[in-house]
């Protein structure tokens, strides 16, 4: 005979409020795509330069259709990114919506993080089936979206931090920097950070490289567009064999745990160093258990390393699979392990811890 326990009672209280934070999540996972389309329609930009509107109004000054503005308005209103005036039938962005919409120099700025997020999601079903198999999915394979996203989510906070916190930060690093330095900056993406620092310190010479030959594009002509071709360069080469030596100071931004074999990149940048140069690493805020990181930041971190940077490391040779949220306690045995016997915090923000290293 066979005797089979009671069911656990449940707790209605918690099954509510379990199921009220889906109502939210739910609409705001929808709410991705609306931001990213308000962002390319310009509804946010002609909203923040026009002032109070209809959705007629805002229709016809951005040349869209009124029903689908409409609809786009009033779920912006709902979930607290618009205003909205009901004696008129007008939508609003107060003064902070508007930066936040608007303005892509503002440490502020959404659209890029809402891009992001809409590209991973995109990608899901593929995670869904790597998930199955182990293996990875490169930066490369990624939609557009997750490129463009990324560059727009991570440059406002470069143009926050790099040169009025980070760099100076290191000892005696942007002393160097002004004199005229060698600078390697690996994993650059689309090269804003690159370009930033090279936009500050003309004596200075910058070669950013990436593995993914489309970023490095990109990355080319945004050097072009800001007029620093002089002093920055991009290479197409991967973090254990860009080339060069002899570098006053390597950066990694929020690349080193998108990496197969981080150790091997260590090794690689020591190799390429200065006697006396430094590595900036730039990694995701984090502290070092996962019980830390059970807050609104980690989680967003946990979710953008399930869809992006741990199928990213997977993909490559190595698949040490360090995660977003690998904490520096991690991150130092990774640098140890290579032989960097000095490793600091440097600086932090809500989102990024800052490691000095030094051989
Ligand atoms: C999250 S993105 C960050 C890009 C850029 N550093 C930024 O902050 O905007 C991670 C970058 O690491 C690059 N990457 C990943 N593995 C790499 C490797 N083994 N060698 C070189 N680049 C790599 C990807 O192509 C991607 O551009």
């Amino acid at each position: 005979m066979t005797t089979t326990s009671p069911p656990p009672a449940l707790d209605a209280d918690r099954l509510n409020a379990l199921l009220g934070q889906a109502v939210v999540e739910f609409g705001a996972t929808a709410n991705a795509a609306l931001v990213t389309i308000g962002d390319r329609l310009g509804l946010y930009r002609e909203l923040a330069a026009g002032g109070p509107m209809t959705s007629s109004e805002l229709a016809e000054g951005t040349g869209t259709a009124e029903r689908y503005v409409r609809e786009w308005c009033s779920a912006q209103a709902a979930g607290g990114y618009l205003g909205y005036d009901a004696d008129s039938g007008r939508y609003a962005l107060a003064p902070e919506q508007a930066v936040a919409f608007t303005d892509p120099e503002s440490p502020a700025y959404l659209p890029g993080f809402f891009q992001l997020a809409l590209g991973a999601v995109i990608d899901s079903p593929r995670i869904t089936e790597v998930a199955r198999s182990g293996a990875g999915l490169g930066w490369h394979e990624h939609v557009h979206d997750v490129h463009d996203g990324c560059e727009r989510f991570f440059r406002p906070g470069y143009n926050a931090n790099l040169l009025a916190a980070w760099l100076p930060a290191l000892d005696g690093v942007v002393e160097k920097l002004e004199r005229g330095a060698r600078v390697a900056d690996v994993g650059c993406g689309h090269g804003s950070s690159t370009i930033l620092m090279g936009e500050r310190f003309p004596r200075s010479r910058f070669v950013g490289s990436d593995y993914h030959a489309g970023s490095i594009e990109t990355a080319r002509r945004r050097a072009a567009e800001a007029g620093v071709e002089e002093q920055v360069r991009f290479a197409v080469e991967p973090a254990a064999a860009y080339s060069g030596d002899g570098y006053d100071l390597v950066t990694m931004f929020d690349c080193l745990h998108d990496m197969g074999d981080p150790v091997g990149a260590a090794r690689h940048v020591r190799s390429t160093l200065a006697p006396d140069g430094t590595w900036m690493i730039v990694e995701p805020q984090a502290g070092d258990r996962v019980e830390d990181n059970l807050n609104p930041v980690g989680r967003a971190y946990y979710a953008f390393s399930t869809l992006l940077c741990t199928p990213s490391s997977l993909s490559q040779e190595g698949g040490l699979a360090l995660g977003a949220q690998a904490g520096e306690a991690r991150l130092s045995e990774v640098l140890g392990a290579a032989g960097f016997t000095q490793v600091r915090r440097a600086a932090d923000t809500p989102f990024n811890i800052v490691l000095e290293a030094r051989a």
